[in-house]
């Protein structure tokens, strides 16, 4: 048989993993779901999520995937045939993210450029600007093409060389434009009515959908819920500790998304501007911030973009090879083919969504185009039942002990809290979600 891939050292794994984590996520989509759902309150009760139920998720799939040494579906297949069809909803749900996802990349990708070739120049243009550039059919296709023939040669070039390599550079890149960012956002005058913001919780406006919102973000920001850990789990090496890494990784994901969120606001604040803007918040009100700083604004607005575009490549890079690994474990295909059919596929389906936003915003799916589509459902709904299903699977499916003997490494390191982990797992996961989505999903058709 051969030689499974493994990562090529415990750093590169962290790396890789906390690269997943970070994205899109935490940069494009945390503040301004912030924003939206009111700042202090809604960052509270995701602080919240991510801690009790992120988190224990994040150890579970770790320890499935190393267990099991296959990715997402072979991990469930392994223990019972009536559980593949959640992996299966793990490798859909990649194929959705990668629906609207690299769109995205390709956005940020384009911004990189546009910074430095006027787009800075006058601030009251910015908003046009951006309407037009995402509605043009042609020109953020051709970025999203780009952005996705990245993520295709590094998938390609396999585990430890493609992504843990690009992960290990770009990674640590990224957090030393956000800190330099955050610390010039915070010295910004009028900026503590931005850190008020966020920090200083406001529970009046908390309702199910801010619930749902919360925890779709944990479980988007963290990548789980649809076998991406499960995936990364399965390439480590059994001399390493799984709670500890997954606490790192949870603490480097948070510390991001709350970086990006301080140096958001109190720009945003100081120069009076509105918290909700939506998804456009990092492309219109970001670069109108830079714009608003004078002749070394376009300088910034590049690091920004190039720090966003690293952030969403080492992510996208694990959505892929979530479908990759499905291929190549279930399918028997070589890595270089599956590949190329993967990213095949999704090239069609960012075609689909990235026109959905310009010329064929006609064209819709219960009332919203394909991007909103691919977006809503894995975010609302795909992560929370593959979340659920995950712990129920772990809880009720999997022996206790075998999780006991991979969680302490065979009982050679100490996993003092493994007894409240297994409870959450077991019985507080699975209800928790379902409440939460029940309350989401009812308060949405109201
Ligand atoms: N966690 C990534 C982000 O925050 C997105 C992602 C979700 C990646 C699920 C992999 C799996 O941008």
């Amino acid at each position: 048989m051969k030689q499974r891939e493994n990562w090529g050292s415990r750093i590169g794994f962290i790396m890789a993993a906390a690269g997943s984590a970070v994205g899109l996520g935490n940069i494009w989509r945390f503040p301004y779901m912030a924003g939206d759902n009111g700042g202090g309150a809604f960052i509270l009760i995701y602080l919240g999520f991510v801690f009790v139920i992120g988190l224990s998720v994040m150890i579970a799939e770790f320890a499935i995937g190393r267990r099991t040494g296959l990715a997402a579906v072979g991990a469930y297949k392994s223990y019972s045939d009536r559980w593949t069809f959640a992996g299966v909803i793990g490798v859909l749900s990649a194929f959705f993210i990668m629906g609207f996802y690299p769109v995205v990349g390709g956005w940020s990708l384009a911004y990189v450029f546009k910074s430095l070739t006027g787009l800075m120049s006058d601030a009251g243009a910015i908003g046009d600007a951006f309407g037009g550039f995402i509605g043009n059919p042609v020109e953020p296709l051709g970025w999203m093409l780009v952005f996705l023939v990245f993520n295709i040669l590094i998938v390609a070039k396999g585990i430890a060389g493609g992504i843990e390599k690009a992960a290990r550079i770009l990674m640590p890149t990224l957090l030393v434009l956000l800190a330099f960012l955050t610390l010039r956002s915070v010295t910004l005058p009028g900026a503590s009515a931005g850190l008020e913001f966020i920090f200083k919780p406001d529970f009046s406006e908390v309702s199910g959908q801010t619930l749902l919102a919360a925890l779709g973000q944990a479980f988007f920001s963290l990548s789980l819920g649809m076998g991406c850990m499960i995936t990364y789990g399965s390439y480590l090496s059994k001399k390493e500790t799984l709670p500890n890494n997954a606490l790192i990784v949870t603490a480097l994901d948070v510390g991001v998304a709350i970086l990006a969120g301080v140096a958001i606001f109190p720009a945003l604040f100081s120069f009076g501007m509105e918290p909700t803007a939506g998804p456009g918040l990092v492309f219109v009100v970001v670069p109108i911030i830079f714009a608003e700083m004078g002749a070394i604004g376009p300088l910034f607005g590049a690091v920004f973009f190039i720090a966003l575009t690293v952030a969403a490549l080492t992510s996208s890079v694990s959505l892929l090879e979530v479908v990759v690994a499905y291929l190549i474990d279930q399918r028997g295909m070589e890595r270089k083919k599956s590949v190329y059919s993967a990213g095949g596929i999704m090239i069609v389906t960012g075609i689909l969504s990235s026109l959905s936003l310009g010329v064929m915003s006609g064209v819709t799916i219960f009332g919203v185009g394909f991007f909103d589509f691919f977006d809503i459902l894995t975010d609302k709904i795909f992560l929370a039942i593959g979340g659920m299903l995950l712990a129920i699977f772990a809880g009720w499916v999997v022996k206790k002990e075998d999780l006991y003997d991979e969680l302490t490494n065979s009982g050679e390191k100490e996993f003092g809290l493994f007894n409240i982990w297994y409870n959450l797992i077991k019985y507080v996961i699975p209800i928790a979600v379902a409440v939460v989505a029940v309350m989401g999903i009812t308060d949405i058709e109201q």
